[in-house]
């Protein structure tokens, strides 16, 4: 059994031929229909689709005119690219624990870890759970920083019933096929300020400003002039296509994960080693992932309940990781696996367990079966 497999149907492929045989293939009007129908799901002013989630990170920090100097709070325990796009543009990523129980940022530590050098915080949805956004807002408003939403796992969920992406200065999602939905590879940024919308969408074509002040756009000889250093991290309309199909599933896609991830809970909880995700009050879980811990565990024996799930034709992967005890992290900041101990424990006693749409009850109690019969060996 597979950790996860997206679901398409006729539709995305009638939108892919629908674009195919437009011949408009590169960004266009397939990409502006995705964006505005994920700025509307999302209810925010401005929705830019990207390769990535990690392009839309990387426009977000560039946006925001992040640099040398400038240090940004990162959770511990989250993908390595919420980290990575401080360092892109020299800035520095300055980590800070999570909590066991939700995985996400611990508020107590993103403020601990807050200096006068201190421009931004990553706030990470970890799959698809709500940060503690009221905490995070807070903070950021009595320092005065920004707040990107990394919502890589998170399409589609809400903090006290609002869609986060919207919540900070810039949201950040991946439609990855691990991501609930998806377009193979890409990403959206969403915003509610102008200007950071209208820099993101130069810096991703580019760097490319408009026409020149006195230039007649008419004319076929006037290309546009670029005052900025810019990339090419544009979606392309086959992309799109399927995202605006994917977009149409979403609220199906998310229901059904929610219960499939409330079955697995069910079948979970007489299993006293296991805790499974838990939400505080007011957060929304996507269940982009469902990770469980093992209570009390470590490394070793996480290990082998993968081990025999796998040879169960059962695939799992940890959580994510402790981004501090990576080579680049480690090495250039000097940082000991145990300065973010709740981190370093999460990635060691963590499993995602398969969840997908189209998962049946049968493929879930077979999960848990084998599970249980791990444990015990
Ligand atoms: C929390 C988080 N941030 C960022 C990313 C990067 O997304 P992408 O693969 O679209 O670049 C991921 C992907 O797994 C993620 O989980």
């Amino acid at each position: 059994m597979k950790i996860t497999e997206p679901k398409f149907d006729e539709q995305e492929i009638r939108l892919l031929r629908q674009c195919l045989d437009s011949k408009w293939v590169t960004q266009g009007p397939m990409t502006g229909e995705f964006e505005r129908l994920f700025a509307a799901r999302h209810r925010v002013d401005h929705a830019l689709a990207t390769t990535s989630c990690t392009a839309a990170l990387h426009l977000a920090v560039l946006a925001l005119g992040l640099k040398p100097g400038d240090e940004v709070v990162v959770p511990a325990f989250t993908w390595v690219t919420s980290a990575h796009c401080a360092e892109y543009v020299g800035a520095k990523a300055v980590f800070a624990d999570v909590e066991e129980d939700t995985f996400n940022l611990d508020p107590a530590a993103l403020e601990a870890a807050i200096t006068k050098r201190t421009r931004a915080v990553v706030a990470v949805h970890l799959f698809g759970l709500a940060a503690r956004m009221d905490d995070i807002m807070a903070i950021a408003r009595k320092h005065d920083l920004a707040v990107i939403e990394d919502a890589a796992c998170a399409v589609g969920t809400t903090y006290r019933g609002i869609p986060v992406g919207g919540i900070g200065t810039i949201g950040c999602f991946s439609f990855h096929p691990r991501k609930v939905i998806t377009t193979g590879e890409g990403g959206m940024v969403t915003t509610n300020r102008a200007e950071l919308a209208e820099r993101i969408r130069s810096l991703r074509n580019h760097g490319a400003t408009g026409v020149a002040p006195g230039d007649d756009p008419s004319k076929p000889y006037t290309m546009s002039t670029f005052n900025q250093l810019g990339y090419n991290l544009r979606l392309s309309d086959i992309q799109a296509a399927v995202g605006i199909a994917q977009m149409d599933k979403l609220d199906g896609l998310l229901a059904e994960r929610l219960q499939r991830a409330q079955n697995y809970s069910t079948l979970l909880c007489e299993i006293e080693e296991i805790v499974s995700p838990s939400a505080p009050e007011g957060s929304g879980h996507s269940y982009q992932s469902y990770v469980i811990r093992l209570r009390d565990g470590d490394r070793g024996r996480r290990n082998s309940v993968m081990d025999h799930l796998a040879a169960h034709d059962i695939q799992t992967r940890p959580g994510t990781h402790a981004v501090h005890r990576l080579g680049f992290y480690a090495q250039k900041y000097g940082l000991r696996p145990e300065d973010f101990p709740v981190a370093a424990n999460c990635e060691d006693t963590s499993i995602t367990l398969p969840i997908f749409p189209g998962m049946t009850d049968a493929d879930q109690q077979r999960v848990v079966d084998c599970l249980r019969r791990a444990l015990r060996a």
